[in-house]
């Protein structure tokens, strides 16, 4: 796949903001700060399609993006924020739920894990979560770059075992930085949307 055409189409914190469930969705979760939106931009090969920050919590609302007119990419808000209050964590919860539950397109949700850290007890919270919906299979290691190559395969073999990963459940190492491994992710993305031809 080559994405040749990637626009913003609806900014969200509630269902009726969302545009019509007319075409097959992947979304992207993950804690705060671990690189959902800079992934973004490199699947797109753009350099500030999605707002990338230093501070976590950046993205707070729940963003489509309309990919090649053919499917959309769903950026989540990211979870484990520390400084969100407990209003703001309570509604993340509601409107995650919404989204996830009801959502007809959605096929998959690709959970996004820092290649560096064991998961969070959030992160395998959220796997299992999306196991029980059937939307699991579908691991991105983030931050590739951080690590040498033993690294790579040594915490790549202690991510899928801390999620309990199936043998055909796919973990898929990028770099955002070094432009590394998205090839490999959207070649997924081909399977996800032959699947439904
Ligand atoms: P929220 O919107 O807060 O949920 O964060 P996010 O998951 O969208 O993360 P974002 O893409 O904003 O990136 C967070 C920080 O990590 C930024 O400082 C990025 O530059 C950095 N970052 C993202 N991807 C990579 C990567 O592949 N390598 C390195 N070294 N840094 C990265
Ligand atoms: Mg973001």
């Amino acid at each position: 796949m080559i994405i040749k055409k990637a626009e913003l189409e609806a900014v969200a914190v509630k269902p009726s903001q969302y545009p019509e469930d007319n075409m097959i969705e992947i979304a992207f979760a993950g804690r705060s700060n671990v690189g959902k939106s800079s992934l973004l931009n490199l699947l797109t090969n753009r350099k500030s399609l999605a707002r990338v920050s230093g501070s976590p919590g950046k993205t707070r609302t729940i963003n489509f993006y309309r990919i090649n007119d053919e499917f959309r990419i769903v950026d989540l808000p990211g979870y484990g924020y520390a400084k969100a209050s407990k209003s703001l964590t309570e509604g993340w919860g509601e409107m995650m739920e919404k989204y996830l539950e009801t959502r007809q397109g959605l096929r998959v949700v690709a959970q996004l894990v820092d290649i560096r850290h064991a998961p969070s007890k959030q992160d395998v919270q959220m796997y299992e979560y999306l196991r029980y919906y059937a939307l699991d299979g579908l691991v991105v290691l983030t931050k590739a770059d951080k690590v040498s190559r033993n690294e790579l395969n040594k915490n790549t073999a202690m991510i899928r075992k801390a999620l309990d990963l199936k043998p055909e459940d796919r973990a898929i190492p990028v770099s955002a930085l070094k432009r590394t491994g998205y090839e490999n992710l959207l070649a997924e993305f081909d399977r996800i949307l032959e699947e439904d031809r």
